[in-house]
């Protein structure tokens, strides 16, 4: 397992760029950076991640795997299987896995993942970035229909669950769960979020591959029996998501037989929604 070492900061520019600093300086494996507010969040593909002050979780873990370079895109599903996880420890919330990088709930990213590689005296170091959309209640216009928070939706769950309590008069367990979102200041999800990775990290490191997490991983896949189109260089990729295997590669049934794709080569679309 990972002995932790915790550094919180007020404002960043962006967690992984901390990260980077640190790794110059060489700090050990572990180091996990977070912060109350990121002015410059990066997200995949050059995108801009948007982080405002205290509604969101942003964190950063350094580690520095001896894995072939097949196998490092995995730590990202490792990732996003532990945030998952967790918010459902955290608050009850279901969430699902959009392959490979998003955590989903109501069809809407809660949560992105942006893991990076850079090289350091001929040594790997993995940065895992991590984004929470805990308490926003606001997204920008571009982003309403493809961006919720942990708050929303258990907001939106207690008006479900009201309809269908309001005969027996208990409305205790999701009004204890909005309590809690909003005086916590993030940390107690922060914690649950890097344990779980300590657990399913370990887990990977001890299989080499996803093996022992091909399962649980796939339970919570949305893409699975739904189209998708795979992206990458050379080529696209179109048919139905079976999946994911030991290597982390999404399996794709197509009109040619089945194609795999790494997770660190592409992105992938519903071609009917944004999963
Ligand atoms: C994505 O979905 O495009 C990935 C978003 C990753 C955002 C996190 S927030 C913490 C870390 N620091 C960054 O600048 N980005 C990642």
């Amino acid at each position: 397992m990972i002995d932790y070492i915790y550094k919180h900061y007020d404002s960043v520019a962006s967690t992984n760029d901390i990260a980077k600093q640190l790794i110059n300086d060489y700090c050990p494996e572990g180091t996990i950076i977070s912060a109350d507010e990121q002015t410059d969040g990066r997200g995949r593909a050059g995108r801009i991640w948007d982080a405002p002050k205290g509604v969101s979780i942003s964190t950063s873990l350094v580690l520095y795997p001896t894995l072939p370079q097949d196998y490092i895109a995995c730590i990202t599903l490792v990732a996003a299987l532990s945030v998952r996880a967790a918010i459902k420890k955290f608050c009850g919330l279901e969430c699902k896995i959009k392959w490979p990088n998003d955590v989903i709930c109501s069809n809407k990213k809660i949560c992105g993942i942006l893991t990076e590689r850079l090289f350091i005296d001929g040594k790997s170091a993995v940065i895992v970035g991590i984004g929470v959309n805990v308490k926003n209640t606001d997204f920008p216009e571009e982003l309403e229909d493809k961006a919720t928070s942990i708050l929303n939706e258990v907001a939106s769950e207690k008006e479900e669950m009201r309809e269908v309590l309001k005969d027996m008069n208990d409305e205790n367990y999701n009004s204890d769960v909005m309590r809690k979102l909003v005086e916590d200041d993030n940390t107690e999800l922060l914690y649950l979020i890097w344990d779980k990775f300590n657990e399913y990290y370990d887990i990977f490191i001890k299989s080499g591959n996803m093996a022992g997490l091909v399962e649980e991983y796939n339970d919570h896949l949305i893409n699975v029996g739904r189209v998708v189109k795979a992206y990458d260089l050379i080529e696209d990729i179109e048919g139905v998501a079976l999946g994911i295997n030991e290597k982390g590669e999404l399996v794709i049934s197509t009109g040619q037989g089945k194609r795999f794709v790494s997770a660190g080569e592409v992105t992938v679309r519903g071609l009917y929604s944004y999963v």
